[in-house]
């Protein structure tokens, strides 16, 4: 057999082994190892070529188109194997990675107001609408304003009944945390330096006491206005209103004489239980009625106290427990689950 033959014979056994291999392979991988095998530098085809040199120069192209058409034959033989298995692994990806969209989402936990800053907020919206400005001042007072200038003298019984935590210190004046937030309407006033006046001071507060009903720390919210000719009407007035707006309904309200040191008249407010419209119930204790703030006249000396000519001018102030209208708004039975932060409860009633 001729040089010629022979090489053509080995390009065709070359052919038809790779032809074969390529139908065989299972991967990418694997084909591009028979790439080399075949068609690389060191490959089959570059093995059969090496052989040309060696024919007659007039035979050398009739070889030459034979490796060509192998060459090309293996070459698309490649391309489409390759085309075949991308197919695949591109196929087994979007299986792998296929996204149910009908999914339902994952929502991010979402944080909520804790309900005593959710009352906070509420009860002191009510009062900004109604144009009193917000005031707060500091938790740690002195005594002059958390109880001099709001008319309890030093000897006064009503400084007792006030559970004060006293801070000790080297100043000269006596520290303590507030005992309530009337301490803001001496601020305030001061500030001002001349009524009218229109506040509203929400804030934290303190008292040595702790039980079921008592935490030594809680929070207040106190309302005051001073101008000409303030009187009881304007305190009932915005009293009625507050309320019927915090609870959402028209509420019927209450005044009972009382006693505060700061104000005179004092009265205590109530207004018709509304866990059982005034029918008589556990809360009320039967009466109907639920005592939900302090309020009074604003005592002609504490107005003294702050520069304020109780002759020329008139204020009423009140006071409420901001825990407790949160707990008869949303009907939280117990104090302690404002600080206790267990979430379940906090996710339920915090907005
Ligand atoms: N400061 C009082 C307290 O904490 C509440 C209070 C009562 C405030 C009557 C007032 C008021 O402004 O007029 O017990």
């Amino acid at each position: 057999m001729s040089e010629i033959e022979s090489m053509k014979q080995q390009l065709a056994g070359l052919e038809a082994e790779a032809l074969a291999a390529i139908a065989e392979a299972k991967d990418l991988a694997g084909l591009e190892a028979l790439r080399v095998r075949y068609l690389g530098k060191k490959g089959g085809l570059t093995e059969v070529l090496k052989g040309v040199g060696k024919l007659p120069v007039d035979q050398r192209p009739l070889i030459g188109q034979v490796v060509n058409a192998t060459k090309h034959t293996l070459g698309e033989a490649f391309e489409n194997a390759i085309a075949h298995l991308q197919a695949d692994v591109d196929a087994a990806r979007i299986e792998a990675e296929r996204v149910d969209v009908s999914l339902p989402g994952r929502s991010p936990a979402q944080g909520s107001r804790h309900p005593v800053q959710m009352g906070l907020d509420e009860l002191t919206a009510i009062f900004v609408q109604m144009g009193f400005s917000v005031a707060e001042g500091p938790e740690i007072e002195d005594e002059f304003h958390n109880f001099d200038a709001l008319n309890i003298p030093p000897e006064h019984p009503a400084r007792a009944m006030h559970d004060t935590f006293f801070i000790q210190g080297d100043h000269d004046a006596t520290r303590l945390l507030r005992t309530h937030t009337s301490p803001v309407q001496i601020r305030a006033m001061l500030t001002a330096g001349e009524p009218p006046l229109a506040v509203v001071a929400p804030g934290r507060v303190y008292r040595c006491d702790h039980d079921m009903t008592h935490s030594p720390m809680f929070h207040q919210l106190e309302v005051f206005k001073v101008d000409r000719d303030v009187s009881m009407a304007h305190l009932k007035g915005v009293l009625k209103h507050f309320l019927s707006t915090y609870f959402g309904r028209d509420l019927p309200i209450r005044l009972r004489p009382s006693y505060f040191p700061f104000t005179e008249p004092s009265a205590e407010v109530d207004i018709g239980c509304v866990l059982c419209s005034g029918r008589g119930c556990r809360v009320c204790k039967q009466t109907g009625w639920i005592e939900v703030l302090g309020s009074g006249m604003i005592h002609p000396n504490v107005l003294k106290a702050v520069d304020v000519d109780p002759d020329g001018w008139s204020g009423f102030a009140f006071g409420l427990g901001v825990e407790r209208m949160v707990m008869l708004k949303y009907g939280i039975p117990d104090l302690r689950l404002f600080f206790e932060n267990d979430v379940r409860f906090l996710r339920r009633i915090g907005r």
